[in-house]
């Protein structure tokens, strides 16, 4: 019988599916993460390995888990956790779960957007503070929507949902991606032009080498003084101390980040002090009907894996040459 670990408790259709296959797979049930040790005791001598974002997968895990070692599935889209060389160099397909968690995480994007150009957390926190003590013509001004430009940097599947929810909102959408066809009447432009031209920038560009701290203080540089960043992709695109001083400088009007870098972000952060960031703990996906398709898409990855079958998804289809 094969040896499984599901490094956390997973939302039910994946956890049903794995029982049916495979009724005695080993589940980590604590609700923090294994830690590094106990995840390399745990995953040792394991076949099948299901695991979340917050798992560091390198090849020093997968030579520990052992040579068995068939198949790897992320209830994830993002597999920056998982060290993809290593894996394909060992033959290991990985599964990852794109397509199911499009429109949640596009709606986040908005919810973000929307919220940052309307500044309504800190008018929660105001209120809740006290200090609501009239209508004032000028209380917690923010900005118009309708006609404004809204540039996406990372044209893929979030990027064009995001696109498509602009359209509703009377923005014009500009985009740059070097890969991506043109889509829901968004134009391409280079990075410079859409920085220059866009009032929201909306970043959905993955975690690699090329886009790591991609948004850094040359980027936020060349952004408008009104214009409003949002990242709901990875915390590691973006150099928070560079985006600490365009905020608090005033070089851009506000910041919404649904991700960090490190997750979760320590309280000590100095984006945490100040009222134009507003900052959410990697919620993009947190829909109960997404992640329980994540959850189902992970295990059908994982099953397929043990099975030897191809992987539903897999990130790294070369392995089957
Ligand atoms: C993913 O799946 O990579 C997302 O970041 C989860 O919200």
């Amino acid at each position: 019988m094969a040896k499984i670990f599901v490094t956390r408790i997973i939302p039910d259709p994946g956890l049903i599916l794995l029982r049916e296959h495979f009724p005695h797979f080993d589940l980590w049930t604590a609700d923090q993460p294994p830690s590094r040790n106990e995840l390399i005791e745990r995953a040792r001598g394991a076949d099948g390995l299901l695991c979340l974002l917050t798992e560091k997968v390198d090849a020093e895990l997968m030579d520990a888990i052992g040579p068995q070692l068939k198949v790897i599935s992320s209830m994830s889209v993002g597999v920056d956790h998982i060290d993809i060389p290593a894996a394909t160099a060992r033959g290991i397909p990985v599964g990852n779960t794109p397509g199911v968690l499009t429109d949640a995480t596009a709606d986040q994007t908005f919810a973000l957007l929307l919220a940052a150009a309307r500044r309504i957390a800190e008018g929660e926190r105001y209120l809740r503070a006290g200090k609501w003590v009239t209508w004032s013509p000028s209380l917690l001004l923010g900005a118009d929507l309708v006609g404004a430009t809204l540039g996406i940097v990372g044209f893929g599947r979030i990027g064009q949902a995001v696109a498509k929810r602009a359209q509703g909102f009377d923005l014009r959408v500009i985009y740059h991606d070097p890969t991506a066809q043109p889509a829901c009447n968004a134009q391409p432009v280079d990075l410079d032009t859409l920085l220059r031209e866009s009032d929201f920038v909306s970043i959905h560009v993955p975690l690699n080498a090329e886009t790591k701290h991609l948004v850094n203080a040359e980027f936020l540089s060349k952004m408008k003084p009104n214009a409003v960043l949002v990242n709901a992709a990875r915390g590691g695109v973006l150099d928070q101390s560079a985006l600490y001083h365009a905020l608090k400088s005033n070089q851009i009007f506000a910041a919404a980040l649904d991700v960090t870098d490190p997750e979760p972000l320590p309280m000590d952060c100095p984006l945490l002090e100040l009222e134009n960031c507003l900052i959410v703990p990697h919620l993009g996906s947190a829909s109960k009907k997404t992640r329980d398709m994540m959850s189902l898409l992970a295990a059908q990855n994982l099953v397929a894996g043990l099975k030897g079958e191809r992987l539903p998804n897999c990130f790294n289809p070369q392995v089957y040459g």
